[in-house]
């Protein structure tokens, strides 16, 4: 998919995440602040015909290709774009669902256990100064937990992206105010682990 890039619907329905996060937090996050990013990259792709058939990770990782006047604009919003539907992606409304076969392997053989995991992930989360998000990574193989600041990816050719949290504080402001942790605490019921697993089998395919 390249310019102009479309808005991706949520693959649930506002109200499907509730009590975890509300109806608002979803209309807002997904409606108006993805929505912008969606705009803003086209308004900004629409003047460069040379970057208009490049695909958002090909915007993302072949900086080179930019010009340098829209080289902060492009990675934020497209950055802001990747990051949201990879976020939204993620999530699903399956209570206590948990990570399966070879996904739950590794997330048990690189933290030693989900609790870890779990802790780890947390950490990242909560201690991201400002806004950001925190990752489940596949770096050469193995799995890897990190943090970005704003709008900035890992995406890079060695590192891919499994599972990400939203820690803007539109993500969590409306329902949890300042209380990050709670959030973080109550977006593990929400994780889409087939999506997460699925994409974890592509990636070690495809790295095989
Ligand atoms: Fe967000």
């Amino acid at each position: 998919m390249n310019y102009p890039f479309e808005v991706k619907d949520l693959p649930y329905t506002y109200n499907a995440l509730a009590p975890y996060l509300c109806e608002e937090i979803l209309k807002f996050h997904h409606d108006k602040h993805y929505v912008t990013y969606v705009n803003k990259l086209n308004e900004i792709l629409k003047n460069y015909k040379n970057l208009q058939n490049m695909t958002l990770d090909e915007l993302l990782i072949q900086t080179e290709e930019i010009p340098n006047e829209i080289k902060t604009a492009i990675k934020n919003n497209a950055g802001g774009v990747y990051n949201h539907e990879l976020y939204f992606a993620c999530m699903n409304s399956a209570d206590s669902e948990l990570p399966t076969d070879k996904l739950a392997l590794a997330i048990n053989s690189s933290f030693g256990s989900i609790d870890n995991f779990k802790a780890e992930l947390t950490a990242a989360a909560v201690n991201q100064f400002g806004s950001g998000y925190a990752w489940l990574i596949l770096s050469n193989g193995k799995l890897e937990i990190i943090s970005t600041p704003n709008q900035d990816t890992p995406i890079s050719l060695t590192v891919n992206p499994l599972l990400c949290i939203d820690v803007w504080e539109h993500a969590y402001y409306l329902q949890y105010q300042n209380r990050r942790p709670d959030y973080v605490d109550n977006w593990f019921n929400l994780i889409n682990w087939s999506y997460v697993g699925a994409r974890y089998m592509s990636l070690v395919k495809e790295q095989a």
